[in-house]
């Protein structure tokens, strides 16, 4: 009704009235997504059990990303049915607030790994990612043997801990001060691992690769695996909401 009393025809004949309408209404919209963000304390909703990565699994997301499993691979489960029923409970926002950067993905040449952890033995990770054919004869991925022939360079933990830490990721005083002795710590069954599993709950305290010996880059990245959507207990979660 408005547009007809300023008669449409000449606001489409007037390039530069409708550059200037359009400008104002992309602004009004503009304002109403972005301005409420600068008064909410934030837009993620924290949920009981996540925590930051410990150093072992950090090292294993750095491997991860470094060898671009993500371009095949996303993590994120989405809220519908068919997701739900292969994968589990759908991804939350607070299940990646630590993720710098996220890997959500949006690529699925294999399967969602936002759930993985626990649904295979270490074994069975060690048998995969050295030649996926060998348990899964259809596979398409490439093989990661060398993994476990390299030995796990972390650098300097403690520095990519503060760093997080500037990112918002609440890592404590003692976390960045033993953060390369946790990342050792935590593959080393017989290590003493001090309070790790105190400031990271639920860190699974093991050797990954099969060779307790060594400390290598598959010890990193199935110890990452293993624990990916792990943290959050769903069931009690759900159970808190709907007493029966
Ligand atoms: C070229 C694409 C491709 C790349 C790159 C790739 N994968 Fe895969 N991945 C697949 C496919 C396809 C499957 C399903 C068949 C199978 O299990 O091997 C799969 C399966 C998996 C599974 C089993 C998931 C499940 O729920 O059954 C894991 C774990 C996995 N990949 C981890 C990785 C990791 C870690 C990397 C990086 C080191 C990686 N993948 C790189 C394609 C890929």
């Amino acid at each position: 009704m408005a547009l007809k009393a300023l008669d449409h025809g000449k606001l489409e004949r007037n390039v530069g009235l409708l550059g200037l309408l359009a400008l104002v209404t992309v602004m009004i919209g503009g304002l109403v997504e972005i301005a409420p963000l600068f008064w909410i304390d934030s837009t993620v909703q924290k949920v009981k059990g996540v925590r930051p990565y410990t150093p072992l699994e950090l090292a294993g997301r750095n491997i991860y990303i470094r060898e671009g499993c993500y371009v095949c691979h996303s993590q994120m489960v989405r809220p519908f049915r068919d997701e739900v029923e292969r994968y589990g409970h759908y991804s939350l926002a607070a299940e990646s607030m630590y993720d710098h950067p996220f890997q959500w993905g949006s690529k699925r040449t294999g399967p969602d790994l936002a759930r993985v952890g626990g649904r295979y033995s270490d074994q069975w990770h060690q048998e995969h990612l050295k030649d996926p054919r060998a348990v899964v004869p259809e596979s398409i991925m490439p093989p990661y043997a060398f993994l476990a022939d390299r030995d796990l360079k972390p650098g300097d933990m403690a520095e990519h801990l503060k760093t997080l830490k500037m990112e918002g990721v609440p890592y404590s005083a003692k976390d960045i001060a033993s953060a390369n002795a946790d990342l050792v710590a935590q593959a080393d069954p017989e290590a003493d691992v001090g309070d790790l599993a105190t400031r990271y709950p639920k860190a699974q305290i093991r050797d990954y690769d099969g060779d307790p010996a060594r400390l290598t880059e598959m010890d990193a990245l199935i110890a990452y695996l293993q624990m990916l959507g792990t943290l959050v207990d769903f069931k009690a979660a759900e159970a808190q909401e709907q007493p029966k």
